[in-house]
């Protein structure tokens, strides 16, 4: 039997507009260039090697005293001027990093402060590499169910503070900087349906060699990111093109539509990685060759998809 609730009236909810799009993109990257020659003062390796296997040539080191929130916030007032809006306008700010020092308050809420794109809701989001992504889908929905009219979505990185110099495994892959992006409303379909997912299991692949409790009651070195590359790389090459059919399927959208294949980071960090994994999804999706900036650009985690659209 159903009990109805007595002397409560009906919920009224909210209507978002009927569809979304990226306003407008920005992008920051910090001044200090670093070469591979410099990354192989700390280990066994080459300028050679590291092109050859990863297709980086140089990446940027923030200063020791530039956060992800200065980062962020250049990156940020770029998206807001390119999409011809306020920071008073944005609704929600979205910051996708995980290497913002500070377990709490989050970045987003000091970013929004620092643009003045409060009272704004402000949280950030955990997931990595695909941290850029899992915003854009989430302000999607926001934008289009009512709970925000403009979402600033923010992916930022600062990895020379947690990149183990020492470490042959990973030392010359990450970088830093941030990307930006305006999520608002539509008059026409902007961003494609999510295919999403994930894959506990291997958590170890890329991540934090130890964790705080253990930094506190241990002698450890500091708990930096580590990276069991051949994994990630087998990963990648494998697992890209029926992800990118399946959103190809989702969206409508016919194999020999889309003028850049994008892939998630993890994709994209490593030059055989990305050409392999590529050709196999152009076997699905005959997808044409896409750019490539990665080269200047390294491991930036969810930084690199704004800011590659923001170079263009
Ligand atoms: C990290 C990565 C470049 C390593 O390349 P790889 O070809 O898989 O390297 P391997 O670990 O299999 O080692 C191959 C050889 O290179 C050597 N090697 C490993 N690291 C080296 C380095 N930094 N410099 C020089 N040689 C190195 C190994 O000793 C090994 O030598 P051997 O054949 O004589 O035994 C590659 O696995 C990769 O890009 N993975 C994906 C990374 C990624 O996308 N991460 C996402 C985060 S942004």
């Amino acid at each position: 039997m159903t009990t109805i609730p007595q002397h409560r009236g009906t919920l009224s909810t909210t209507t978002g507009a009927g569809h979304a799009r990226i306003w407008g993109v920005g992008g920051y990257r910090p001044e200090r260039v670093v070469t591979n020659d410099e990354i192989c003062e700390q280990i066994d390796s080459s300028d050679q090697w590291i092109r050859e296997r990863t297709g980086i040539i140089t990446r940027r080191y923030a200063a020791l005293d530039e956060t992800v929130v200065d980062m962020a916030s250049a990156a940020a007032l770029e998206a807001l001027k390119a999409a011809g809006i306020t920071a008073s306008q944005v609704s929600t700010v979205i910051v996708a990093t995980v290497t913002h020092p500070y377990q709490t308050p989050a970045a987003a809420p000091m970013v929004a402060d620092r643009i003045g794109a409060t009272p704004a809701a402000a949280f950030d989001i955990s997931a990595a590499c695909a941290g850029y992504c899992h915003g854009i889908s989430l302000a999607n929905d926001m934008v289009r169910g009512g709970s925000a009219t403009f979402v600033l979505v923010v992916g930022v990185e600062k990895l020379s503070d947690f990149t183990d110099r020492t470490d042959r495994g990973s030392a010359f892959i990450f970088g830093d900087g941030a990307g930006a992006a305006i999520v608002g409303p539509s008059d026409y379909p902007g961003i494609g349906p999510t295919v999403w997912g994930s894959d506990g299991a291997k958590w170890d692949t890329i991540s934090q060699r130890n964790s705080w409790i253990e930094m506190r009651d241990k002698e450890i070195a500091w708990p930096a990111i580590t990276m069991q590359g051949q994994s990630v790389f087998r990963w990648a090459v494998y697992s890209m093109a029926p992800i990118a059919q399946a959103a190809l399927d989702q969206a409508g959208i016919k194999a020999d539509g889309p003028r850049r294949l994008h892939p998630p980071p993890s994709q994209h960090a490593h030059h055989r990685c990305l050409g392999q994994a590529a050709q196999a999804a152009r076997a699905h999706c005959h997808c044409p060759r896409h750019r490539r900036h990665r080269q200047h650009l390294g491991g930036l985690g969810p930084a690199r998809d704004p800011a590659h659209a923001r170079l263009g």
